[in-house]
């Protein structure tokens, strides 16, 4: 590369850092409809961050474990009960097909969302919040209040319960949003509760499904009914450099399950798999559902909740919905009792969403860190 070259590619990133700091707090889309050429370097990782590092990251498509719902609910559960255990334990994620939720219903809560982030900016940074906890939030980045370097991402976050408290914090534009995430929320809250069901089945904690409210068990449902829900719509748009930036950071969620739809059309979703970044292959009418932290603790270890990130492309935006569920927000997320013993013994404290919260608040989320911080043995 001759000097020259490189003095005019510093002197051209230099003209962007003409961005003003507060800027970046207003989203990426926002930026991005500046014209930007290059990325602005409040994004840009760290060499050993960036997505292509390695000669093996992203060198093979990973097939994930696929899980039939209408397997799982039929005669042939027993066995789909042995996959779904051996998903969550080897791969911490599976795709979830004939999950019954009707297309309509998908399209709608993905149109209602591609519309939110096509409103002038004005409309849309009405829901910008600094609150973690606030029912609706629109913004930008991972963590934005903690974030060193930021990530190429907004989204739109809305809490789902109760619904008759959260809905008229919603937007109430677009005209259809409200009800698009009122019928989503609804049928990915049935579908997270029958998994659930199975995923207490796997593990042991509950006989079987439908001896479930005969046993002790039954409060667990109750509790799993009532539990949290937020849906996130994410939106990544196309990146000039997206060798030097990420759309999400290696995270792990924090809840029970997460149900992902990711873009049928743009792939970006990468898991750790053996060491190593895998890109997710998006299967037609299919989600993605992962293991989250609240789930690898109560299972004391044995499901275990996988680092995964998002690549951009210099191509085309994405845009995906996750439906992160758990408990109530009120409960303690403790390993079950019925998973420790003197072989197994317990290897996470209590935790709550408070202390998740205040976690988040305060300090930069990096990998797993929250769950590291409450484990109690290493594990071997
Ligand atoms: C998330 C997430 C992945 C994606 O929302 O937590 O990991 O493909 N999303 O957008
Ligand atoms: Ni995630």
């Amino acid at each position: 590369m001759s000097p020259a070259f490189v003095l005019e590619v510093q002197t051209s990133r230099e003209e962007e850092e003409l961005v003003e700091s507060h800027e970046y707090h207003d989203g990426v889309k926002h930026l991005c409809e500046r014209g930007l050429a290059k990325v602005p370097r409040k994004y840009i990782l760290p060499a050993l961050e960036r997505p292509f590092m390695s000669k093996k990251d992203g060198a093979t498509n990973l097939k994930l474990p696929v899980i039939d719902l209408a397997k799982l609910q039929g005669p042939d559960r027993v066995h789909t009960l042995k996959s779904l255990s051996k998903a969550c334990e080897e791969y911490g994620f599976f795709q979830l097909i004939n999950h019954g939720i009707a297309s309509e219903s998908v399209l709608n809560m993905f149109q209602a969302a591609r519309k939110f982030f096509e409103l002038p900016f004005e409309e849309r940074s009405k829901y910008m919040s600094k609150d973690q906890s606030a029912p609706v939030r629109y913004g930008t980045s991972f963590n934005q209040n903690k974030d060193s370097v930021f990530c190429w991402r907004d989204f739109l976050k809305l809490s789902c319960h109760p619904l008759s408290d959260v809905l008229p914090n919603w937007p109430s534009s677009p005209a259809e949003l409200r009800q698009a995430v009122v019928n989503y929320s609804k049928e990915t809250k049935s579908l997270y509760l029958m998994l659930v069901k199975a995923v207490l089945e796997s593990l042991g904690v509950v006989e079987k499904a439908e001896n479930a409210d005969e046993n002790d068990s039954c409060d667990h449902l109750k509790e799993f009914e009532d539990g949290s829900q937020l849906i996130v719509a994410n939106f990544y748009p196309s990146c000039p450099e997206p060798d030097l930036t990420l759309g999400m950071p290696p995270h792990s969620d924090y809840g029970f399950l997460t149900l992902l739809l990711p873009d049928e059309e743009v792939k970006g979703l990468q898991i750790q798999h053996e060491g190593r970044w895998v890109t997710v292959e998006p299967i037609p009418n299919s989600f993605v559902v992962n293991v989250g932290d609240h789930l690898e603790i109560f299972s004391n270890g044995r499901y275990s909740s996988v680092l995964h990130r998002v690549l951009v492309n210099p191509f085309k935006s994405r845009m995906s919905i996750a439906s992160l569920h758990s408990l109530p927000f009120n409960s303690m997320i403790r390993p079950s009792p019925k998973l420790i013993s003197d072989a197994n013994p317990r290897r996470y404290m209590d935790t709550d969403f408070a202390s998740f919260i205040g976690y988040m608040a305060s300090h930069e989320h990096k990998n797993k860190n929250f769950l590291e911080s409450r484990r109690l043995t290493q594990q071997g």
